[in-house]
């Protein structure tokens, strides 16, 4: 029975990843840090396969509990671990990097993106391991983003989400060097854009309709068929069928959920 660990659960890609794991056959673990003001993750957590673990990815010892949760039904192991959690700054996200009102709030948002998307997937990486290394399947998948891709940043000339682009780059470097240390053992670490996806749960606000033109006609720079924003269902069933594919002379890479370089 595969295992699965699903880390940011409450909503958006996370919900969605549990949704489609939580099959007969799989054993799923939704990981949130609020588990209990999630609605849909409540919905879920009806489903047999669906077990609900509270943890925040930025703190370890938190973490660590959650991994013991699993052991218990497991018996020790874990087939994947899914690094699904972010924060994106909804306050900066629209600024570009010499833009912020204050340096403190510049600060706290590089600090927070930096915690969020870069420690929090390695402290959840590093909690889990130990049951991993025990499972048979050896996968993980981290969310990464086409922005925070150079040659397609500068191609389109994005210029917004500083702390956000520049974090996503430090987690592909994590999933490189846990790629190296673990090849022997037959590990894929693999980081993964989704795409551009609507997981907003509330009608984009008026005056970041704009922001979001400009930020399609800067993407239609380089990708002319872009559309707008796909649904969470087809990016996660995509992710999915990547990860399946994806074998050890895969590991390390930065892929889309196309599973090439084409982040659109
Ligand atoms: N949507 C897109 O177009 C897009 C594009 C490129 C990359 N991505 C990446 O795909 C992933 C999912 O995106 P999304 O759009 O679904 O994001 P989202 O809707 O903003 O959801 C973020 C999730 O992360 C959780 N989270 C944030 N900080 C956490 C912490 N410290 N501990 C535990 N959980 C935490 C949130 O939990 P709470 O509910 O508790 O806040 C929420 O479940 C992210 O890694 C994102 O960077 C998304």
């Amino acid at each position: 029975m595969p295992s699965y660990v699903v880390a940011g659960a409450s909503r958006g890609l996370g919900l969605e990843f549990v949704e489609q794991l939580a099959k007969p056959g799989n054993i799923v673990f939704a990981m949130a840090r609020n588990p209990s003001q999630s609605k849909g993750l409540q919905a879920l957590s009806k489903k047999p396969e669906v077990h609900i673990l509270k943890a925040d990815i930025t703190d370890p010892v938190g973490l660590r509990a959650a991994a013991a949760e699993v052991a218990k039904v497991t018996g020790g192991s874990l087939d994947v671990l899914i690094n699904n959690a972010a924060y994106v700054s909804k306050k900066y996200e629209f600024l570009q990097i010499d833009e912020f009102a204050t340096e403190q709030e510049l600060i706290d948002d590089f600090k927070l993106s930096f915690d969020t998307n870069v420690l929090g997937p390695v402290l959840t990486t590093n909690a889990f391991l130990p049951l991993l290394r025990k499972g048979h399947v050896k996968k993980v998948l981290t969310l990464s983003t086409g922005i925070a891709d150079a040659p397609f940043v500068l191609k389109a000339e994005y210029a917004y989400s500083p702390a956000y682009c520049v974090s996503k780059t430090g987690v592909e470097m994590a999933n490189v060097k846990y790629a190296i240390k673990y090849k022997k053992e037959g590990f894929v670490f693999l980081a993964i854009s989704p795409g551009v996806v609507n997981t907003a749960e509330e009608p984009a606000a008026p005056e970041i309709i704009p922001k979001l033109q400009e930020m399609a006609a800067a993407f239609q720079k380089v990708a002319p068929h872009f559309k707008g924003p796909i649904e969470p269902n087809e990016s996660v069933s995509a992710m999915l069928s990547v990860l399946d594919r994806a074998t050890i002379k895969d590991s390390g890479s930065f892929v889309s959920h196309l599973g090439t370089r084409e982040w659109l």
